[in-house]
């Protein structure tokens, strides 16, 4: 590991935040300044996401629950029975209760999350509604390479679920890569079902990462709350302002956080100039149109079998299987 960035005096950083502050100090070294938008997600940031999912504004979380209510029966028959479940970036696991529901002989669910304390909470409540089914958490970023916990029952496959639209936070050559890896987790006979959010009108989408009530906009700014929590920074919040662009040409969301005066912050005994207007990069949430995911997934050794949409055409649910053609369990 690098030490170059490590303070000299002062700050002390316990070893769980190192990798945030290398991160972190590497992002706003950038000549565009960005910070990796994982680190948005921990306890505090993990519940304000959880109320941007109920706001008016933001159709994904309602959308994408209504595709998979309305076609559970299907997607059950298509996921078929014995099979082990693994979700990336769990939260609340609500979305997967319809899948715990009607999966047919469901073996074992294992939910991978970031933020612990979401992650146990929601398994205790999994344990008591589902008691008869075998659950193995795992808090972890699942962007990491990762094994799966070892099970003692013979399954007939291994199905990925990654709902939210969360694919679409990667660039698209992240994600083919990290289906790829999705691919080889899974194996000969699995297969992902996955939540993909659709371009469309810029002024719905920007309206969902811009909600009238700044539940967004404190989610964003969270990022800067917690590192001057786990790292000692000195981020004004105050100076600081949320901004959500669609940008046409590349199909994406960009979430900023906009200086609103030339500062300096200081992070790991390092000092940041941020201008006026200079902002820095958090998230990008990637819309695609059902033709270019085709693309990306077959890419990746996926096959799109199964597309599931809304009647407005605002999001996708598609089931992908791990095509026959790929070695995948080498
Ligand atoms: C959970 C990453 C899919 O990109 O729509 C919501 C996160 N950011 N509002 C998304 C998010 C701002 C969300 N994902």
């Amino acid at each position: 590991m690098s030490t170059s960035l490590l303070p000299s005096r002062a700050v002390p950083v316990e070893s769980d935040n190192q990798e945030f502050l290398r991160e972190a100090a590497f992002g706003l070294l950038q000549p565009q300044k960005t910070l990796p938008c994982k680190y948005l997600y921990d306890d505090q940031g993990s519940q304000w996401f959880n109320q941007i999912c109920d706001l008016d504004e933001y159709y994904p979380t309602r959308t994408e629950s209504a595709i998979l209510r309305d076609n559970i029966r299907e997607i059950a028959e298509v996921v078929g029975p014995e099979c082990r479940l693994v979700e990336f970036g769990s939260g609340t696991s609500t979305k997967t209760r319809l899948l715990l529901e009607h999966l047919e002989d469901l073996v074992s669910y294992t939910p991978i999350d970031i933020s612990s304390a979401q992650l146990f909470d929601s398994c205790e409540k999994l344990e008591r509604d589902f008691p008869a089914l075998e659950i193995l958490p795992m808090a972890a970023d699942y962007t990491d390479p990762l094994e799966l916990p070892f099970l003692g029952t013979p399954i007939q496959k291994v199905v990925a679920f990654f709902p939210g639209s969360t694919i679409g936070n990667f660039r698209p050559y992240e994600a083919v890569s990290f289906l790829r890896r999705v691919a080889r987790l899974c194996g000969r006979g699995g297969g992902l079902l996955v939540g993909v959010d659709l371009t469309k009108d810029r002024r719905l989408l920007e309206a969902a990462y811009n909600d009238r009530e700044g539940v967004t906009a404190e989610f964003n700014l969270n990022i800067l709350a917690r590192a001057n929590r786990e790292l000692g920074s000195d981020f004004d919040l105050g100076s600081f302002r949320h901004q959500a662009i669609y940008d046409e040409v590349l199909g994406r969301i960009e979430m900023r956080l906009v200086s609103l005066r030339p500062q300096v912050v200081r992070l790991a005994n390092r000092e940041f100039f941020f201008g006026e207007d200079e902002y820095v990069t958090t998230e990008y949430s990637y819309k695609y149109s059902l033709q270019k995911f085709d693309t990306l997934a077959r890419r990746a050794g996926f096959e799109v079998l199964n597309v599931w949409v809304d009647s407005n055409k605002w999001f996708s649910v598609q089931y992908l299987g791990v095509r026959s053609d790929v070695a995948v369990n080498g």
